[in-house]
């Protein structure tokens, strides 16, 4: 008597083989992945108000520490990805609390002349911290300020470059007193705005006399009176030109409005930064120096205002000298900066 296979139930035994041992290896990693993320909340210190928020979280997490993981082993790209502090938030809620970088209005509002335009000696490489001229990297937290961090950095770095003081200055005096133009404290602003606020207002406070709360406050108008710290003017780089760019930043520390909504740039660790991103500006920073990588490729240094876990110790080297006019991000479309009081 012929032995009689039973092909269809061997065919079924492997199917329900396959499919607990696919369901084992997910779990698997599931568990890994939950150990991950809970190592990640004793990190950063993240707490949930319950297990559905903490569900919610989980998988947020999960898909962009995938993400991370996929680009980071791949090592196709000059720059590495890091599961960071904003490891658990989706790409909106990102963009929604950590930017506020508002559309500037044509003309924009500060003085198109530019006083570098005649430079011819520019340094090949340039890094305003070793001069003295940046404070260390502040965070803006969940408040969409950027505006007001980029508008203080670029002071504080004309006022030590006039006083060969360094000053840490005020955000939070940007965010409850400067209500000009389209200036919204949280809810975002622009640097050009933010300048001529310091301007008419005679001077901007210290951090320490004013310092931030991240939250919209009401102008505290004593403090507000204690100038430490005071610009002639403002100028705007021309626009979509890195060789203009270039030379001011060979010459202080200038704001720079960027596209920042990426998810690369949310995750950004370390490398120097090609993208990909857009030119809707969306965020503002202070590009605090530029030079040339080991291997030849060109950067702006440019000084966020995350923290210090963010990047290469709060800070990004982002691509220079890009085909497109605008810059990488962006960069290069809508840099301006504070001029000194002349003595
Ligand atoms: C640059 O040089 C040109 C030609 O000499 C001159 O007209 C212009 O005013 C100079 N710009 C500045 C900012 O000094």
């Amino acid at each position: 008597m012929a032995l009689a296979i039973n092909w269809k139930l061997i065919f079924a035994s492997l199917l329900v083989l396959e499919l607990c041992y696919q369901a084992t290896s997910r779990s698997l990693q599931d568990a890994s992945m939950t150990v991950r993320h809970e190592q990640w909340m004793t990190q950063f210190g993240r707490v949930y108000k319950d297990d559905i928020e903490q569900a919610k979280r989980f998988n947020i997490f999960k898909g962009n520490v995938e993400y991370i993981d996929s680009v980071n082993n791949a090592g196709t790209r000059t720059y590495e990805l890091d599961v960071n502090k904003f490891a658990d938030l989706t790409n909106e809620e990102f963009r929604a609390t950590r930017n506020g970088y508002k559309q500037a209005p044509f003309p924009r509002s500060c003085k198109a002349t530019f006083m570098y335009e005649n430079v011819s000696a520019i340094p090949s490489s340039m890094d305003w911290r070793t001069k003295g001229a940046v404070t260390p990297v502040k965070d803006q937290g969940q408040c969409g300020c950027c505006w007001a961090f980029s508008a203080v950095a670029a002071t504080e770095g004309i006022n030590q470059l006039t006083t060969g003081k360094l000053v840490s200055l005020s955000e939070q005096e940007l965010v409850d007193c400067d209500r000009s133009g389209i200036d919204q404290g949280c809810m975002g602003g622009l640097m050009d705005n933010a300048f001529n606020f310091i301007i008419n207002n005679h001077g901007l406070t210290t951090e320490s006399n004013y310092p931030y709360l991240g939250v919209d406050g009401t102008c505290n108008k004593n403090k507000e009176s204690n100038a430490a710290a005071i610009i002639s003017g403002c100028e705007d780089v021309p626009e979509n030109s890195e060789s203009s760019l270039l030379k001011a930043v060979a010459n202080q520390p200038i704001s720079v409005a960027i596209d920042a909504s990426g998810q690369d740039f949310q995750f950004y660790k370390k490398g120097i930064f090609t993208g990909s991103c857009g030119t809707g500006l969306d965020h503002g920073v202070t590009a605090v120096g530029y030079g040339t990588a080991a291997d030849g490729s060109k950067y702006w240094l440019v000084k966020n205002s995350w923290g210090t876990s963010w990047g290469e110790k709060g800070y990004i080297r982002m691509q220079r000298d890009v085909a497109a006019k605008e810059g990488l991000c962006g960069i290069a479309m809508e840099p301006s900066y504070p001029t000194a009081i002349k003595c």
